[in-house]
C-alpha cells in the first residue's frame, strides 16, 4: 500500500489477530509487529525542499515582538531582528517566507513600509484587530530578514485594494538595475544589488478577504498582474517577459495563482483552463491552495488542556487534506497532465481557538504534541504527491496560528511543531523511496483514523531516511521493517513523544516535547523498533 486511500483501509487480518492475542492470554497480549517494507534502491519523485516552507503574516506579534524588535531593543538584536529567533529559524533550513500575508497583503502598500523608519506611515491593520501598523518592517527589513536565516522570498502583491501600477512599481523597487530611479531609490535605502523575489503570488484568497471576485474575474485580473508585475532582474525572468526575449534567466521567479480553499473547484478549473490556453504574454508557474485543521469556522478547539476526544477529531479533521489534494490535482492534471504547474498549499496547519486573554484577531494560540503529529500527517501526505505538490507554507512561523516559536518580550520557547520540522529537514529535495504497510486503525468513539504514518526517501546525503507517525495517544507500535536493496548496519535518530496528547512547551517548561535519541534494532537485516505512543520518529540508516 502506498497511499493514504490504501492506510485508511483496516487490516482485517491484523485487527482480529490482535483482538484474539489479547483476549485469549495476558500472556499473548505483545502487540503484534506491523510488517513495513521498503524499497532502499527504488525510485520515485524528489521531494522538493519548498514543501517545508513557511508563512509570515503582519499579523498580530507574527512579525512585531516575534521577528521585529527594532534596533534599540534591549532584545539581542541584529538590525532589529531578534537573534535567538533568527537562529532558531537558520536550523531549520527555512525554503521560503510568504509575507506580508493573507488578508493583510491585500491591504498592503508598500510605500508605507520604505524609507527612513521616523517618516514611515503609520496605518491600521484592518484585517487582525485594528493593531497599529507602524510599518517598522518592511520591505528592506523582510529581505534582511531573509538573508539571516538564508531563506527565499515569496512575495505577496496587493490585488484586492491596489492596482498592477502599485505592484509593478514595488517589482521594480525590489529587482530593477540601481541605474533606474526604482533601484537608486532602493540603492539609498540601503541596498544597492536587486533582491532576489524567488516567489510572487499574485492576489490572496480572492474568492474571500482578497476582494471576493468570481473565478473568471479573477483570472482577468490574474492576466494583468502576471503580464505587468514584472521581474526586472535579467536573471528572473521568464520567456513571456520580452525583456528577456525568448531567453529565460536561469533563476525564473514563479508567479503563483490564487486557487481553492475548499473543495470548490471554481478557482482551479477556471485559472488552469485560462494557464492550458496562455499565449506568449503570460504564465503562472504555480496555483495556491488554502486547507487548514479547524474541524468547523470559526475555530472553537483549544490549544490548551484537552482530552483524546479533541486529539482524534482534530487527527481525523487533518486528513480531509488528502481529499483537497486529490481532487483539485485531478482537475489540474486535465489541463496540465505533465504537472507542470506546482500545487503550492500556501497556508496550511492547525487553528485554534485564540489563548484566553490574547488579544482579538492576534490568532494566538499554544501548540502540542497533537500539533507535531498533525504537522507530521500533512508532510506525509504532501511528499506522496510530491509529483505535483512542490511547495507549501505552514501558517505561521512565530506568534500566529500553529507557530513554530513562541515569544514573550525576551523569553522564546521552540514548540513542538518547531522540532517536528527540524527533524524533517532531512527530507529536504530527497528521493521518495517505495513503502509498504498496514496502517491499521486507532479509533476514539466513532473517530476511526490511520494508526500508523510512514515515509521513506533517500537524502542528499545518499542516505536511507524513514519517517514514522504512531497516532495511537496510548499503546506503542512495533515496526518490522524489510528494506531492499541496501546493507543495513544500524539505524538511529530521534523521536518526539509526550506523556499527554495536550503536553506542550511552555516559558517555564522549554522542554516538555523535546527531540529524544532513539535506536533501531537491526535484526537480520531487518530494522526493528518500537514507537511509543503519540509520536513521531525520524531514523537514518547506515551501512
Ligand atoms: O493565516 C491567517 C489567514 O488565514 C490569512 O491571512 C488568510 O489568507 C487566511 O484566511
Amino acid at each position: 500500500m502506498s497511499d493514504l486511500e490504501g492506510m485508511r483501509n483496516m487490516n482485517v487480518k491484523h485487527a482480529i489477530a490482535l483482538a484474539i492475542s489479547v483476549v485469549a492470554s495476558p500472556l499473548l497480549a505483545q502487540p503484534t509487529p506491523i510488517k513495513m517494507s521498503i524499497a532502499a534502491d527504488g525510485t520515485g519523485p524528489k521531494i522538493d525542499r519548498n514543501i517545508f516552507g513557511q508563512f509570515a503574516e503582519n499579523l498580530g506579534t507574527g512579525i512585531y515582538g516575534g521577528v521585529w524588535v527594532g534596533e534599540g531593543s534591549s532584545i539581542p538584536n541584529v538590525r532589529g531582528m531578534r537573534s535567538d529567533v533568527v537562529s532558531a529559524l537558520k536550523a531549520l533550513k527555512v525554503p521560503s517566507v510568504r509575507w506580508p500575508g493573507g488578508c493583510f497583503a491585500d491591504e498592503y502598500h508598500w510605500r508605507d513600509g520604505v524609507g527612513p523608519r521616523t517618516k514611515r506611515a503609520v496605518t491600521v491593520n484592518g484585517s487582525w484587530g485594528n493593531a497599529l501598523e507602524k510599518n517598522d518592517f518592511g520591505t528592506d527589513e523582510f529581505f534582511d530578514f531573509l538573508n539571516q536565516i538564508e531563506s527565499e522570498a515569496y512575495i505577496s502583491v496587493n490585488m484586492g485594494s491596489g492596482s498592477v501600477k502599485e505592484a509593478a512599481d514595488w517589482m521594480a523597487y525590489m529587482t530593477a538595475d540601481p541605474g533606474t530611479t526604482a533601484g537608486a531609490e532602493r540603492a539609498a535605502n540601503g541596498h544597492r544589488e536587486p533582491y532576489r523575489v524567488k516567489f510572487l503570488g499574485i492576489g490572496n484568497e480572492s474568492w474571500s478577504c482578497g476582494g471576493a471576485y468570481s473565478a473568471d474575474y479573477y483570472v482577468d485580473e490574474m492576466k494583468r498582474y502576471a503580464r505587468f508585475t514584472r521581474n526586472l532582474n535579467i536573471q528572473q525572468q521568464g520567456t513571456d517577459n520580452p525583456a528577456g526575449g525568448s531567453v529565460a534567466g536561469t533563476d525564473p521567479m514563479q508567479r503563483i495563482a490564487v486557487g481553492p480553499g475548499s473543495l470548490d473547484t471554481a478557482y482551479t478549473e477556471a485559472v488552469m483552463k485560462a494557464w492550458k490556453g496562455h499565449d506568449w504574454s503570460w504564465s503562472i508557474e504555480g496555483l495556491s491552495m488554502h486547507n487548514y485543521t479547524w474541524m468547523s469556522w470559526p475555530p472553537s478547539f483549544s490549544s490548551i488542556d484537552f482530552g483524546e476526544r479533541e486529539y482524534a477529531m482534530l487527527i481525523k479533521d487533518t486528513l480531509k487534506m488528502e481529499d483537497m489534494i486529490r481532487g483539485h490535482s485531478a482537475v489540474m492534471d486535465k489541463y496540465d497532465p505533465a504537472k507542470k504547474v506546482p500545487l503550492v498549499i500556501d497556508e496550511w496547519g492547525v487553528w485554534l481557538a485564540k489563548l484566553p486573554g490574547s488579544r482579538d484577531g492576534f490568532l494566538h494560540q499554544q501548540n502540542s504534541i497533537r500539533d507535531a503529529i498533525i504537522a507530521s500527517i500533512n508532510l506525509n501526505m504532501f511528499t506522496r504527491h510530491a509529483d505535483r505538490v512542490r511547495m507549501t507554507a505552514i501558517a505561521q512561523m512565530v506568534n500566529v496560528l500553529q507557530a513554530m516559536i513562541l515569544t514573550d518580550g525576551p523569553r522564546m520557547v521552540l514548540t513542538p511543531t518547531y522540532h517536528l520540522f527540524k527533524m524533517y529537514v532531512p527530507f529536504q529535495n530527497a528521493t521518495r523511496l517505495p513503502i509498504d504497510f498496514d496502517a491499521g486503525t486507532y479509533s476514539f468513539g466513532d473517530v476511526r483514523v490511520p494508526r500508523i504514518d510512514a515515509i521513506a526517501a533517500r537524502g542528499t546525503d545518499g542516505k536511507l531516511w524513514i519517517a514514522l507517525t504512531n497516532v495511537d495517544p496510548s499503546k506503542p507500535a512495533e515496526i518490522d521493517a524489510e528494506i531492499a536493496g541496501i546493507r543495513v548496519g544500524a539505524a538511529s535518530g530521534t523521536v518526539l513523544t509526550a506523556d499527554r496528547v495536550d503536553a506542550i512547551n511552555s516559558f517555564d517548561k522549554p522542554d516538555t516535547v523535546a527531540p529524544r535519541p532513539i535506536s533501531a534494532r537491526v535484526n537480520g537485516g531487518r530494522l526493528q523498533v518500537t514507537l511509543p505512543p503519540k509520536s513521531v520518529t525520524v531514523l537514518s540508516v547506515t551501512p
